[in-house]
Formats: C-alpha cells, structure tokens, sequence
C-alpha cells in the first residue's frame, strides 16, 4: 500500500484531468477566498497602517544587513519551527500537522500531475511520502483535537464539541484519514469501501479548501507576516508601542507557581 500511487489506479475509472482540474479548482480557492477574508478583516490594510506607524515611531535604523538577518531569524525559528508555540507539545503537535500537510499537497500535487496515468510507472517515493505526510497530519491533528485544544485543555469541554472554529483542524485530519482509508482499502482490493473512501476523501478537501473564508486556513498566510512585523519593531525600538522588558529581577510571590497558566 505505502508504495502505491492511489491517483494513478483511479485514473482507470476518473480521468487525470478531472483530478488535475479539482487541484487547480482547490488552489484558486484558497487564493481567492484568502483575498475576500482580507478584505473582510482589512487586516492587509491595518498591516500596513501600523508599518508605517511603527517606521515613525521607530528609535533607530536597520541596516539592510540587519533587516536580512531579522528576516532569516524569522522564517527559521517564527515560520519554520513555529517558535510561538514555545517548547512542549503543543508545538511538537503543530509541527507534525504542519509538515505532514505539506508533504501531503506537495506529493498528491506531483502523483496526480505527473503520475495519474496506469501506464506511467511511480517512483515509489512519492507515494510513500504521501503516506508519511497523511500519518504525522493524522498524528498532530488528533492529538491537538483529542487533548491540546483549548476548549478542551483549559477550558473543560468535551473533546465532542464542535464549533465552527474546528472547520479547518477537523477538515485536515479527515482529509488525512479519509486519504489512508482509501489508499488502503483500494490496495487491498474492496471496491465498494474505496469507491466510498474516496468520495469522503474528496468531500473533506472541498470543505478543507473550500472553507477558508470561515476556516483558521489562512492563518498559515497572516502568522508569517505577524512575526516578521513583531521582530522588526523590536529591533528598530518601536516595539508596537510597548514598553522594554523590566532588567529588575521577577518578584510575583509564590502564587504564580501553584499552578501553571492555562485558563486563557
Ligand atoms: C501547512 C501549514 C500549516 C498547517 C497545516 C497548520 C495547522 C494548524 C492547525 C490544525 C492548527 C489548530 C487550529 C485550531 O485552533 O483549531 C494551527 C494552529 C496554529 N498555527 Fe498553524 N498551521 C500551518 C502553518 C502555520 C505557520 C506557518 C504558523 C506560524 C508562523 C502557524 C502558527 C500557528 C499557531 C500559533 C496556532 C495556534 C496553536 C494553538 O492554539 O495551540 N501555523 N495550525
């Protein structure tokens, strides 16, 4: 099974091109509904007001080398290793859905453009890659789901309940799970379960990539930009009009420690 590319095998009953055009479909939705949701938060709009609000309020300049290293800083530790998340498993969860999703598109993007034909051999790394990709988003999506969601971390819900901002984590997992059920079932030749694994899988693509306006989809697009804002003002002193952190040593007593912050 891992080493199976599940497009080219249903390319014997749905036509590449069909898939080619759901692909092309699913990113110019993701391209135009980011573009509506921009609009509709005018958060492009605040973005720049507060660059040049903070271009003016700024304590020193950064040299073009500087502002290259602030940028390097920010793609490998804010983007590249979602530093924001901090240490722990929230950020070791986040980590494995966000690479697992990227492997995931990059592969089924390759399998179904180059390889969705049954007379075209698949290098088998593709489709094992694909398999990892959906595994590990599987893997950081059902532990963010089950245990990491803050309404069920903190704020003691049942991990049950759904609410429209679970759109996107339970839209990727299910695409992801939906994605191995059909490979699976496809391999071990149970037409009738694949047939309707893959209708799922397709379902929960168009409700992962069709629902970005509604979705958190976008935010892998805003987060990227939030850092780079926020590392910039801190190096040319404007600091989003903060004050500098205290070089006093902390004295909060011993209450802080009784019990970690996690009612948020
Ligand atoms: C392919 C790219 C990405 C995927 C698939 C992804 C996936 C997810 C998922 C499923 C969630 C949970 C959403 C929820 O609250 O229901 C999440 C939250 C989050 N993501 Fe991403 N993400 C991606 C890229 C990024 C990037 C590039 C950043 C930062 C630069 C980022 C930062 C965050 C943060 C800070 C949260 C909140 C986490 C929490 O509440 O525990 N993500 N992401």
């Amino acid at each position: 099974m891992l080493q199976v590319n599940p497009f080219s095998e249903i390319a014997t009953t749905l036509p590449s091109v069909f898939m080619k055009t759901f692909v092309v479909i699913m990113i110019l939705s993701v391209l135009i509904s980011t573009l509506l949701d921009m609009a509709h938060k005018k958060n492009a709009k605040y973005f720049f007001i507060n660059l040049k609000k903070s271009k003016d309020a700024a304590k020193r300049k950064i040299s073009a080398s500087k502002k290259a290293s602030v940028i390097a800083k920010t793609v490998a530790s804010d983007i590249m290793t979602t530093a924001e998340l901090g240490a722990g498993q929230r950020r070791i969860a986040h980590l494995l859905g966000m690479y697992g999703s990227i492997l995931f598109w990059i592969t089924s993007c390759i399998m179904i453009f180059n390889y969705s034909n049954p007379s075209i051999v698949t290098p088998s790394l593709f489709p094992i890659l694909w398999h990892l990709g959906a595994i590990m988003t599987c893997l950081g999506g059902y532990w963010f789901w089950f245990f990491l969601r803050v309404d069920v971390s903190a704020e003691g819900h049942s991990w049950k309940r759904i609410i429209r901002a679970d759109l996107f984590v339970l839209s990727l997992v299910t695409a992801s799970t939906f994605g191995l059920a059909w490979s699976f079932t496809q391999s071990s030749g149970l037409i009738a379960l694949s047939g309707l694994f893959f209708i799922l899988f397709v379902l929960s693509n168009i409700t992962l990539f069709g629902g970005v306006y509604w979705s958190k989809f976008a935010h892998m697009f805003y987060k990227p930009g939030a850092a780079l804002q926020k590392n910039l003002s801190e190096e040319d002193g404007s600091r989003d009009w903060l004050p500098e952190p205290s070089d006093k040593p902390k004295k909060f007593g011993l209450g802080i420690k009784r019990e970690s912050a996690r009612h948020y």
